[in-house]
């Protein structure tokens, strides 16, 4: 991650998250839908904490108390009803009272807008360090398809000297493919001020931050322009622009891993979070979802076609294929799970095994134990769950059942087929399974009595 240049003036910054966002047809909030497993406000407060600003302000709409959770300790502002993005500022003037002041700045953000690279947002920060110091740096884009957008109009010199939203645009206004991202830096002392002569006289009847490009301009005050590529002011409007984004954030994920040392066998097949964390030379085949909260050491090998969430693996370890990792799974250096194993809130400790088709849940299973096929931890009884304390050097046959709680002791043996329902003593040989019984001739008879009806079934 690039460093940001940290500014040397007290920094706020304002997201703005008010909007319904009705395209998305949700009953949740556009900014809490997720990216790469994190809430798009949470890509666009990570991104903007790289400036470690002194104070954070979230604009929401009424009755958003669950955005105000996902944002949380960050202050929110509420804007009673959405009159524009100039507006939405305009709301915050009392919790930025300490920032009304020339020499600080304030950026303002969409919580929608989520792409934006550290780099792009240094370029801001750079473009108001430069003398003499603009007053206001906006943010502008080339669009491919630039309908809709606000377009920015520039002096000779290349400075923005208006904004017109596309909807106030006449024809030759709207062939400028040059458009306004949204990011604003502006001087503490100037914005207030500026918002304060916001008139809603234009096509939305709404309050334009946009307009502060011409006031700027009006009072002297210099602005200034910064580009950004396209691709990282892609706003999220609908589940298309989710999926879009998306692929974009998969793409720097998976190239990040790569950077870092990290196997993607497959890249393309492989679904990463924002807080992946891997270490170098793990291999991760083909097929394969990472959720959130999970932590890969060195040397890890994750086969094909395993879900991964809320784990830590340790270094090692082989996974899969087919396995399902859940949350509160750790697993120990140099354990191997395997094909069709699930692990919840379980700690395995170095060397364990557990290769094929377990549930090992609510669980501590010690170092080079040997979990059998076809084991389960019976944790839930149907009200509460219960833990299971199984030692190292165990050796558990298949298909046994160990129901919780219950404790195994070091070097303890569980023969196969056992239904285990009490603690079992360190090198104890556990057996608690039906007695066989050979029955002479059994089949022979078994056969006789059913095989005349079959073949007269058979005609
Ligand atoms: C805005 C810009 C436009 C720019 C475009 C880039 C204005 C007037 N226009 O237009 O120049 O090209 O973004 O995507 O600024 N919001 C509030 N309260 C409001 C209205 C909006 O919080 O009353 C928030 C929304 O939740 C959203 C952001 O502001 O996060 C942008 O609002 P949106 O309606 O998407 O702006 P655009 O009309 O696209």
């Amino acid at each position: 991650m690039t460093l940001m240049p940290a500014t040397q003036r007290p920094l706020a910054v304002v997201v703005l998250a008010a909007g319904k966002g009705k395209r998305m047809k949700s009953a949740r909030s556009k900014v809490l839908h997720r990216l790469a497993g994190r809430p798009l406000i949470q890509h666009v407060l990570a991104l903007l904490a790289e400036l470690k600003p002194q104070e954070t302000v979230v604009v929401v709409g009424p009755g958003m108390p669950e955005v105000e959770a996902a944002v949380a300790p960050q202050r929110c502002v509420v804007q009673e009803n959405q009159k524009g993005t100039g507006e939405a500022v305009q709301v915050t003037r009392a919790a930025l009272a300490d920032f009304a002041r020339p020499g600080h700045d304030v950026l303002v953000a969409f919580g929608d807008t989520p792409l934006f690279r550290p780099e792009t947002l240094a370029a801001m920060v750079a473009a108001r360090d430069a003398e003499p110091r603009p007053d206001l740096v906006v943010m502008g884009f080339r669009a491919a398809d630039p309908s809709g957008y606000g377009r920015i109009l520039q002096d000779d010199s290349g400075a923005p000297r208006a904004i017109v939203e596309h909807k106030d645009a006449g024809p030759e206004e709207r062939a400028i493919d040059l458009c306004n991202a949204g990011l604003m830096l502006v001087d503490g002392g100037r914005l207030f001020d500026w918002l304060g002569q916001l008139a809603p006289n234009n096509a939305q009847g709404e309050y334009y931050l946009t307009d502060l490009a011409g006031l700027a301009v009006r009072d002297g005050a210099g602005t200034a322009l910064v580009e950004a590529p396209e691709e990282e002011v892609m706003g999220v409007d609908s589940r298309a622009d989710l999926a879009v984004a998306e692929a974009v954030i998969q793409t720097r994920l998976r190239a990040a891993a790569m950077a870092g040392g990290a196997t993607l066998v497959d890249p393309t097949t492989v679904w990463l979070s924002a807080d992946t964390r891997l270490g170098r030379d793990v291999t991760i085949q083909p097929s394969v979802f990472i959720g959130p909260g999970v932590t890969i050491a060195d040397e890890v090998e994750i086969r094909s076609f395993c879900h991964l969430e809320g784990v830590a693996i340790e270094s090692g370890a082989i996974v899969g294929p087919f396995a399902r990792l859940r949350p509160g799974a750790v697993i120990g250096p140099e354990v191997h799970i395997g094909n069709f194993v699930e692990v919840k809130k379980a700690t395995l400790e170095r060397g364990a095994k557990a290769n094929h088709l377990a549930y090992i849940g609510d669980a501590k299973v010690g170092a080079g134990t040997n979990v059998g096929a076809g084991t389960i931890f019976c944790n839930y009884d149907g009200y509460a769950k219960h833990h299971c304390e199984v030692g190292p050097g165990v050796f558990i046959g298949s298909n046994a059942a160990l129901v919780a709680p219950v404790t195994v002791g070091a070097g303890a043996l569980i023969a196969a087929g056992s239904t285990v329902t009490g603690d079992v003593p360190a090198d104890a040989l556990a057996i608690a399974r039906g007695k066989q019984t050979n029955i002479r001739d059994g089949a022979g008879r078994y056969r006789a009595t059913r095989q005349p009806a079959k073949k007269a079934k058979e005609g």
